[in-house]
Protein backbone atom coordinates (compact mmCIF):
# COMPACT_ATOMS: atom_id res chain seq x y z
CA UNK A 1 0.00 0.00 0.00
CA UNK A 2 1.71 3.63 -0.58
CA UNK A 3 -1.58 5.29 1.26
CA UNK A 4 1.32 7.53 2.20
CA UNK A 5 2.37 9.52 -0.41
CA UNK A 6 0.20 12.62 -1.16
CA UNK A 7 0.65 15.01 -4.05
CA UNK A 8 1.09 18.59 -3.45
CA UNK A 9 -2.33 19.91 -3.16
CA UNK A 10 -0.68 24.09 -3.37
CA UNK A 11 0.95 22.98 -6.75
CA UNK A 12 -2.22 21.03 -8.17
CA UNK A 13 -4.08 24.35 -7.29
CA UNK A 14 -1.68 26.48 -8.05
CA UNK A 15 -1.27 24.60 -12.10
CA UNK A 16 -4.65 24.82 -11.98
CA UNK A 17 -5.48 28.63 -11.19
CA UNK A 18 -2.61 29.07 -13.83
CA UNK A 19 -3.47 27.55 -17.21
CA UNK A 20 -7.09 28.98 -16.13
CA UNK A 21 -5.63 32.46 -16.78
CA UNK A 22 -5.27 31.24 -20.66
CA UNK A 23 -8.75 32.49 -22.46
CA UNK A 24 -9.96 33.49 -18.66
CA UNK A 25 -13.59 35.01 -19.29
CA UNK A 26 -15.07 38.32 -17.22
CA UNK A 27 -17.33 35.49 -15.68
CA UNK A 28 -14.72 33.67 -14.21
CA UNK A 29 -15.02 30.96 -16.74
CA UNK A 30 -12.62 30.32 -19.57
CA UNK A 31 -13.45 30.32 -23.59
CA UNK A 32 -10.17 27.99 -24.77
CA UNK A 33 -11.52 26.66 -27.93
CA UNK A 34 -9.51 23.92 -29.48
CA UNK A 35 -6.68 24.74 -32.17
CA UNK A 36 -6.69 28.56 -31.56
CA UNK A 37 -4.24 30.46 -30.47
CA UNK A 38 -5.31 30.52 -26.68
CA UNK A 39 -4.99 26.77 -26.75
CA UNK A 40 -1.31 26.64 -28.70
CA UNK A 41 -1.10 29.17 -25.51
CA UNK A 42 -2.37 26.88 -23.71
CA UNK A 43 -0.43 23.73 -25.06
CA UNK A 44 2.88 25.52 -24.70
CA UNK A 45 2.19 26.14 -20.84
CA UNK A 46 1.19 22.47 -20.10
CA UNK A 47 4.41 21.32 -22.24
CA UNK A 48 7.20 23.98 -20.34
CA UNK A 49 5.93 22.18 -17.23
CA UNK A 50 6.23 18.47 -18.50
CA UNK A 51 10.20 19.75 -19.85
CA UNK A 52 10.47 21.37 -16.07
CA UNK A 53 9.60 17.99 -14.69
CA UNK A 54 11.52 15.81 -16.73
CA UNK A 55 9.37 14.37 -19.07
CA UNK A 56 9.78 13.40 -23.10
CA UNK A 57 7.12 15.34 -24.67
CA UNK A 58 5.91 13.66 -28.41
CA UNK A 59 2.79 15.01 -30.36
CA UNK A 60 1.53 13.04 -32.83
CA UNK A 61 -0.21 13.48 -35.99
CA UNK A 62 -3.78 15.06 -34.70
CA UNK A 63 -1.79 17.44 -32.03
CA UNK A 64 -2.20 14.50 -28.55
CA UNK A 65 0.29 15.70 -26.71
CA UNK A 66 2.01 12.65 -24.43
CA UNK A 67 4.81 13.58 -21.62
CA UNK A 68 6.34 10.30 -20.54
CA UNK A 69 8.31 9.29 -17.34
CA UNK A 70 10.48 6.46 -18.01
CA UNK A 71 9.60 3.31 -15.77
CA UNK A 72 12.52 0.79 -14.36
CA UNK A 73 10.99 -1.73 -17.42
CA UNK A 74 10.59 0.62 -20.30
CA UNK A 75 9.46 -2.42 -22.84
CA UNK A 76 5.89 -2.56 -20.99
CA UNK A 77 3.23 -0.66 -22.18
CA UNK A 78 2.58 2.85 -20.18
CA UNK A 79 0.14 3.54 -17.69
CA UNK A 80 -1.62 6.68 -19.16
CA UNK A 81 -3.76 9.29 -17.31
CA UNK A 82 -5.08 12.88 -18.71
CA UNK A 83 -8.16 14.26 -20.40
CA UNK A 84 -8.23 17.61 -22.58
CA UNK A 85 -7.15 21.36 -22.25
CA UNK A 86 -9.87 22.58 -24.75
CA UNK A 87 -12.77 24.26 -23.37
CA UNK A 88 -16.86 25.11 -24.53
CA UNK A 89 -17.17 28.62 -25.50
CA UNK A 90 -18.75 29.08 -22.08
CA UNK A 91 -16.45 26.93 -20.63
CA UNK A 92 -15.15 26.78 -16.59
CA UNK A 93 -11.71 25.90 -15.28
CA UNK A 94 -11.94 22.39 -14.30
CA UNK A 95 -13.66 20.47 -17.51
CA UNK A 96 -10.74 18.51 -19.10
CA UNK A 97 -8.12 21.03 -17.51
CA UNK A 98 -8.38 18.74 -14.14
CA UNK A 99 -7.51 15.57 -15.95
CA UNK A 100 -4.78 16.97 -17.32
CA UNK A 101 -3.38 18.83 -14.32
CA UNK A 102 -4.04 15.79 -11.87
CA UNK A 103 -1.79 13.58 -14.11
CA UNK A 104 1.23 15.94 -14.40
CA UNK A 105 0.55 16.52 -10.64
CA UNK A 106 1.39 12.80 -10.31
CA UNK A 107 4.44 12.70 -12.62
CA UNK A 108 5.50 15.57 -10.36
CA UNK A 109 5.12 13.65 -7.30
CA UNK A 110 6.74 10.89 -8.14
CA UNK A 111 9.63 12.88 -8.87
CA UNK A 112 9.54 14.50 -5.48
CA UNK A 113 9.27 11.55 -3.22
CA UNK A 114 12.05 9.77 -5.78
CA UNK A 115 9.06 6.84 -6.95
CA UNK A 116 10.54 4.61 -9.52
CA UNK A 117 7.59 2.55 -11.49
CA UNK A 118 8.52 -0.80 -13.36
CA UNK A 119 5.93 0.68 -16.53
CA UNK A 120 6.44 4.01 -17.72
CA UNK A 121 3.69 6.42 -16.72
CA UNK A 122 2.51 9.13 -19.33
CA UNK A 123 0.54 12.16 -18.91
CA UNK A 124 -1.90 12.65 -22.18
CA UNK A 125 -3.55 15.59 -23.87
CA UNK A 126 -6.22 14.93 -26.34
CA UNK A 127 -6.97 17.59 -28.63
CA UNK A 128 -10.83 18.73 -29.64
CA UNK A 129 -12.26 17.09 -26.81
CA UNK A 130 -15.11 19.36 -26.39
CA UNK A 131 -16.64 18.87 -30.44
CA UNK A 132 -17.21 22.38 -29.96
CA UNK A 133 -15.61 24.11 -32.85
CA UNK A 134 -14.84 20.89 -34.59
CA UNK A 135 -16.51 17.04 -35.11
CA UNK A 136 -17.18 14.38 -34.05
CA UNK A 137 -16.59 14.93 -30.19
CA UNK A 138 -13.68 13.21 -28.72
CA UNK A 139 -11.97 13.56 -32.23
CA UNK A 140 -8.66 12.63 -31.50
CA UNK A 141 -8.46 10.07 -29.00
CA UNK A 142 -11.11 8.45 -31.30
CA UNK A 143 -8.25 8.32 -33.64
CA UNK A 144 -5.98 7.47 -31.10
CA UNK A 145 -8.49 4.18 -30.61
CA UNK A 146 -9.21 3.81 -34.17
CA UNK A 147 -12.35 4.50 -34.23
CA UNK A 148 -11.98 7.28 -36.30
CA UNK A 149 -9.29 7.69 -39.34
CA UNK A 150 -6.86 10.42 -39.33
CA UNK A 151 -7.97 11.90 -42.59
CA UNK A 152 -11.50 12.33 -41.26
CA UNK A 153 -10.11 14.24 -38.01
CA UNK A 154 -8.32 16.79 -40.23
CA UNK A 155 -10.51 17.22 -42.85
CA UNK A 156 -13.10 18.46 -40.45
CA UNK A 157 -14.01 22.21 -40.98
CA UNK A 158 -15.19 24.70 -38.25
CA UNK A 159 -18.29 26.81 -39.25
CA UNK A 160 -15.81 29.76 -41.14
CA UNK A 161 -14.82 26.88 -43.27
CA UNK A 162 -11.14 26.16 -41.77
CA UNK A 163 -10.34 22.67 -41.55
CA UNK A 164 -8.90 20.89 -38.45
CA UNK A 165 -5.78 20.16 -39.95
CA UNK A 166 -4.95 23.85 -41.04
CA UNK A 167 -5.86 24.96 -37.20
CA UNK A 168 -3.59 22.27 -36.47
CA UNK A 169 -0.42 23.50 -38.34
CA UNK A 170 -1.23 27.19 -37.67
CA UNK A 171 -0.60 26.25 -34.04
CA UNK A 172 2.21 24.34 -34.68
CA UNK A 173 1.31 21.10 -32.63
CA UNK A 174 0.86 18.94 -36.13
CA UNK A 175 3.54 16.28 -34.39
CA UNK A 176 5.03 13.30 -36.36
CA UNK A 177 4.34 10.54 -33.54
CA UNK A 178 2.19 8.03 -35.03
CA UNK A 179 -2.00 7.94 -34.06
CA UNK A 180 -2.57 5.14 -31.86
CA UNK A 181 -1.40 2.02 -33.05
CA UNK A 182 0.27 0.98 -29.54
CA UNK A 183 -0.48 -0.41 -26.07
CA UNK A 184 -1.55 0.87 -23.06
CA UNK A 185 -1.05 -0.63 -19.93
CA UNK A 186 -3.60 0.80 -18.44
CA UNK A 187 -5.32 4.53 -19.06
CA UNK A 188 -7.02 6.81 -15.76
CA UNK A 189 -8.85 9.95 -16.51
CA UNK A 190 -9.66 11.91 -13.41
CA UNK A 191 -12.58 14.70 -13.92
CA UNK A 192 -14.88 16.53 -12.06
CA UNK A 193 -18.12 14.97 -12.37
CA UNK A 194 -20.29 17.73 -14.32
CA UNK A 195 -23.36 16.69 -12.34
CA UNK A 196 -25.25 16.75 -8.89
CA UNK A 197 -24.71 13.03 -7.66
CA UNK A 198 -21.95 12.97 -5.78
CA UNK A 199 -22.54 16.64 -4.15
CA UNK A 200 -26.18 15.72 -2.98
CA UNK A 201 -24.97 12.41 -1.82
CA UNK A 202 -22.02 14.12 0.34
CA UNK A 203 -19.17 11.81 -1.47
CA UNK A 204 -15.93 13.13 -2.27
CA UNK A 205 -14.97 10.51 -4.85
CA UNK A 206 -17.31 8.35 -7.88
CA UNK A 207 -15.91 5.43 -8.86
CA UNK A 208 -16.75 5.53 -12.58
CA UNK A 209 -18.27 2.32 -14.00
CA UNK A 210 -18.82 3.32 -17.32
CA UNK A 211 -20.97 6.13 -19.80
CA UNK A 212 -23.80 6.99 -21.61
CA UNK A 213 -24.07 5.81 -25.63
CA UNK A 214 -24.23 9.02 -27.55
CA UNK A 215 -25.99 9.45 -30.92
CA UNK A 216 -25.29 13.03 -32.65
CA UNK A 217 -27.35 14.58 -35.77
CA UNK A 218 -27.36 17.35 -37.68
CA UNK A 219 -30.54 18.44 -39.46
CA UNK A 220 -31.19 20.64 -41.84
CA UNK A 221 -34.68 21.63 -43.31
CA UNK A 222 -35.14 23.06 -46.08
CA UNK A 223 -38.26 25.42 -47.02
CA UNK A 224 -38.56 28.86 -49.29
CA UNK A 225 -36.76 32.44 -48.76
CA UNK A 226 -40.34 34.41 -48.75
CA UNK A 227 -41.21 38.46 -48.18
CA UNK A 228 -42.82 38.30 -44.52
CA UNK A 229 -45.35 40.80 -45.30
CA UNK A 230 -46.88 39.71 -48.52
CA UNK A 231 -46.66 35.77 -48.20
CA UNK A 232 -49.66 34.59 -46.67
CA UNK A 233 -49.36 32.19 -43.76
CA UNK A 234 -50.56 28.82 -45.85
CA UNK A 235 -48.53 29.08 -48.35
CA UNK A 236 -45.15 29.27 -46.42
CA UNK A 237 -42.72 26.85 -46.36
CA UNK A 238 -40.90 28.10 -42.93
CA UNK A 239 -37.63 26.15 -41.91
CA UNK A 240 -37.20 27.67 -38.76
CA UNK A 241 -40.81 26.81 -37.95
CA UNK A 242 -40.61 23.36 -39.08
CA UNK A 243 -37.21 22.97 -37.00
CA UNK A 244 -39.01 24.49 -34.01
CA UNK A 245 -41.43 20.94 -33.87
CA UNK A 246 -38.43 18.70 -33.64
CA UNK A 247 -36.69 20.52 -31.07
CA UNK A 248 -39.89 20.03 -29.00
CA UNK A 249 -39.77 16.51 -29.86
CA UNK A 250 -36.16 15.93 -28.86
CA UNK A 251 -37.23 17.00 -25.85
CA UNK A 252 -40.15 15.29 -25.68
CA UNK A 253 -38.64 12.06 -26.76
CA UNK A 254 -35.91 12.13 -23.84
CA UNK A 255 -37.67 12.97 -20.70
CA UNK A 256 -40.08 9.83 -21.82
CA UNK A 257 -37.23 7.86 -19.81
CA UNK A 258 -34.94 8.55 -17.05
CA UNK A 259 -32.18 7.67 -18.43
CA UNK A 260 -32.30 9.52 -21.77
CA UNK A 261 -31.12 12.88 -22.60
CA UNK A 262 -31.61 15.11 -25.64
CA UNK A 263 -30.37 18.25 -26.32
CA UNK A 264 -30.60 21.06 -29.51
CA UNK A 265 -27.28 23.21 -28.63
CA UNK A 266 -26.56 24.80 -31.65
CA UNK A 267 -28.87 26.52 -34.56
CA UNK A 268 -28.04 27.88 -37.61
CA UNK A 269 -30.84 30.02 -39.16
CA UNK A 270 -31.04 31.38 -42.74
CA UNK A 271 -30.65 33.97 -43.65
CA UNK A 272 -31.57 35.07 -40.31
CA UNK A 273 -33.20 38.10 -41.25
CA UNK A 274 -36.06 39.72 -39.32
CA UNK A 275 -38.39 40.09 -42.12
CA UNK A 276 -37.66 36.85 -44.47
CA UNK A 277 -39.04 33.44 -43.57
CA UNK A 278 -36.40 31.22 -43.16
CA UNK A 279 -35.52 28.71 -46.00
CA UNK A 280 -33.24 26.64 -44.32
CA UNK A 281 -32.34 25.61 -40.48
CA UNK A 282 -29.52 23.81 -39.61
CA UNK A 283 -29.51 22.62 -35.93
CA UNK A 284 -27.31 19.69 -33.55
CA UNK A 285 -29.24 16.91 -32.00
CA UNK A 286 -27.40 15.26 -29.07
CA UNK A 287 -29.16 11.81 -27.96
CA UNK A 288 -27.50 10.32 -24.77
CA UNK A 289 -29.05 6.71 -23.00
CA UNK A 290 -27.52 4.01 -20.82
CA UNK A 291 -29.01 1.44 -23.44
CA UNK A 292 -28.49 1.51 -27.19
CA UNK A 293 -32.36 0.58 -27.40
CA UNK A 294 -32.78 4.01 -26.15
CA UNK A 295 -30.88 5.85 -28.63
CA UNK A 296 -32.73 3.61 -31.44
CA UNK A 297 -35.88 4.53 -29.77
CA UNK A 298 -35.37 8.60 -29.97
CA UNK A 299 -33.90 7.70 -33.52
CA UNK A 300 -36.78 6.50 -34.77
CA UNK A 301 -39.00 9.04 -33.08
CA UNK A 302 -37.66 12.09 -34.56
CA UNK A 303 -36.79 10.25 -37.58
CA UNK A 304 -40.74 9.96 -37.81
CA UNK A 305 -41.84 13.37 -36.45
CA UNK A 306 -38.87 15.05 -39.38
CA UNK A 307 -41.32 12.67 -41.93
CA UNK A 308 -44.48 13.60 -40.00
CA UNK A 309 -43.46 17.92 -40.41
CA UNK A 310 -42.24 17.61 -43.67
CA UNK A 311 -45.27 16.04 -45.20
CA UNK A 312 -47.45 18.51 -42.95
CA UNK A 313 -45.06 21.92 -44.16
CA UNK A 314 -43.96 21.12 -47.33
CA UNK A 315 -40.40 20.97 -45.88
CA UNK A 316 -37.36 19.14 -46.77
CA UNK A 317 -35.61 17.45 -43.56
CA UNK A 318 -32.32 15.55 -43.90
CA UNK A 319 -30.72 13.54 -40.73
CA UNK A 320 -27.14 13.38 -40.67
CA UNK A 321 -25.53 11.21 -38.25
CA UNK A 322 -22.44 12.82 -36.63
CA UNK A 323 -21.47 10.70 -33.44
CA UNK A 324 -22.55 7.41 -32.53
CA UNK A 325 -20.62 5.61 -29.90
CA UNK A 326 -22.48 2.92 -27.48
CA UNK A 327 -23.13 2.90 -23.58
CA UNK A 328 -19.27 2.13 -22.17
CA UNK A 329 -18.63 -0.28 -19.59
CA UNK A 330 -14.62 0.40 -17.84
CA UNK A 331 -12.55 -2.42 -17.14
CA UNK A 332 -13.49 -4.20 -13.92
CA UNK A 333 -9.48 -4.09 -12.67
CA UNK A 334 -8.99 -0.34 -13.22
CA UNK A 335 -12.37 0.51 -11.50
CA UNK A 336 -11.50 -1.74 -8.26
CA UNK A 337 -7.76 0.01 -8.58
CA UNK A 338 -9.80 3.22 -8.31
CA UNK A 339 -11.98 1.79 -5.75
CA UNK A 340 -8.97 0.33 -3.75
CA UNK A 341 -7.44 4.22 -4.18
CA UNK A 342 -10.58 5.78 -2.43
CA UNK A 343 -11.21 2.98 -0.10
CA UNK A 344 -7.46 3.47 1.29
CA UNK A 345 -7.37 7.32 1.18
CA UNK A 346 -10.43 7.11 3.09
CA UNK A 347 -12.58 8.89 1.33
CA UNK A 348 -16.22 8.98 0.42
CA UNK A 349 -17.17 6.98 -2.77
CA UNK A 350 -20.06 5.56 -4.45
CA UNK A 351 -19.89 3.99 -8.28
CA UNK A 352 -21.47 6.27 -10.47
CA UNK A 353 -22.21 6.44 -14.36
CA UNK A 354 -20.77 9.31 -16.64
CA UNK A 355 -23.65 11.29 -18.53
CA UNK A 356 -20.69 13.31 -20.12
CA UNK A 357 -18.59 11.83 -23.04
CA UNK A 358 -14.72 11.39 -22.27
CA UNK A 359 -11.52 10.96 -23.91
CA UNK A 360 -11.56 7.68 -21.79
CA UNK A 361 -14.65 6.55 -23.62
CA UNK A 362 -12.65 5.79 -26.53
CA UNK A 363 -9.26 4.44 -24.97
CA UNK A 364 -11.57 2.15 -23.48
CA UNK A 365 -11.84 0.75 -26.87
CA UNK A 366 -8.06 0.04 -26.78
CA UNK A 367 -6.76 -0.40 -23.20
CA UNK A 368 -8.25 -1.12 -19.75
CA UNK A 369 -9.39 2.14 -18.50
CA UNK A 370 -11.75 3.43 -15.32
CA UNK A 371 -12.29 7.28 -14.25
CA UNK A 372 -12.03 9.11 -11.14
CA UNK A 373 -15.19 11.57 -10.63
CA UNK A 374 -15.10 14.65 -8.24
CA UNK A 375 -17.95 16.76 -6.96
CA UNK A 376 -18.38 20.32 -9.19
CA UNK A 377 -20.62 22.56 -7.41
CA UNK A 378 -24.11 22.58 -7.75
CA UNK A 379 -23.03 19.99 -10.34
CA UNK A 380 -22.96 22.45 -13.17
CA UNK A 381 -20.27 22.33 -15.86
CA UNK A 382 -20.39 23.56 -19.69
CA UNK A 383 -20.63 26.87 -17.56
CA UNK A 384 -18.46 29.70 -16.94
CA UNK A 385 -19.42 29.45 -13.40
CA UNK A 386 -18.05 25.83 -13.12
CA UNK A 387 -16.41 25.59 -9.83
CA UNK A 388 -14.99 22.71 -7.23
CA UNK A 389 -13.47 22.80 -3.90
CA UNK A 390 -9.62 22.48 -3.92
CA UNK A 391 -10.06 19.70 -1.13
CA UNK A 392 -12.17 17.33 -3.23
CA UNK A 393 -9.46 17.91 -6.11
CA UNK A 394 -6.46 16.51 -4.37
CA UNK A 395 -8.41 14.08 -3.11
CA UNK A 396 -9.11 12.36 -6.66
CA UNK A 397 -5.74 13.34 -7.68
CA UNK A 398 -4.60 11.32 -4.62
CA UNK A 399 -6.75 8.43 -5.68
CA UNK A 400 -5.71 8.71 -9.38
CA UNK A 401 -2.09 8.43 -7.64
CA UNK A 402 -2.75 5.14 -6.29
CA UNK A 403 -4.31 3.80 -8.92
CA UNK A 404 -2.18 4.64 -11.07
CA UNK A 405 1.10 3.41 -8.79
CA UNK A 406 -1.29 0.13 -8.40
CA UNK A 407 -1.17 -0.35 -12.17
CA UNK A 408 2.44 0.48 -12.82
CA UNK A 409 3.84 -1.39 -10.44
CA UNK A 410 6.47 -0.41 -7.67
C1 LIG B 1 -18.24 16.45 -23.62
O1 LIG B 1 -17.97 17.51 -23.07
C2 LIG B 1 -19.60 15.99 -23.68
O2 LIG B 1 -20.36 16.53 -24.50
O3 LIG B 1 -20.01 15.14 -22.89
MN1 LIG C 1 -14.28 17.19 -20.21
MN1 LIG D 1 -16.77 19.35 -21.66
Amino acid sequence: MSAEIRIDAGRLWGSLMEMAKIGATPKGGVKRLTLTDLDRQGRDQFVSWCQAAGLSVSVDGVGNIFARRAGRNNALPPIVSGSHLDTQPSGGRFDGCYGVMAALEVARTFNERGIETEAPFEVAMWTNEEGSRFLPVMGASGAFAGAHTVEEILAARDLDGVSFGDALHAIGYAGTAPVGGRRLGAYFEAHIEQGPLLENTGNTVGVVTGALGQRWFEVTVRGMDAHAGPTPMHLRRDALYGASFLIQEVNRLAKLTEHSRGTVGMILNRPNSRNVVPGETQFSIDFRDTEVAGLDRMEQGIRAAAKKISDEQGLAIELRQTVFFPPCHFDAGCVAAVRAGAQQLGCRHMDIVSGAGHDAVHIAGVAPTAMIFVPCEGGISHNEIENAKPEDLVAGCNVLLQAVLEKAGR
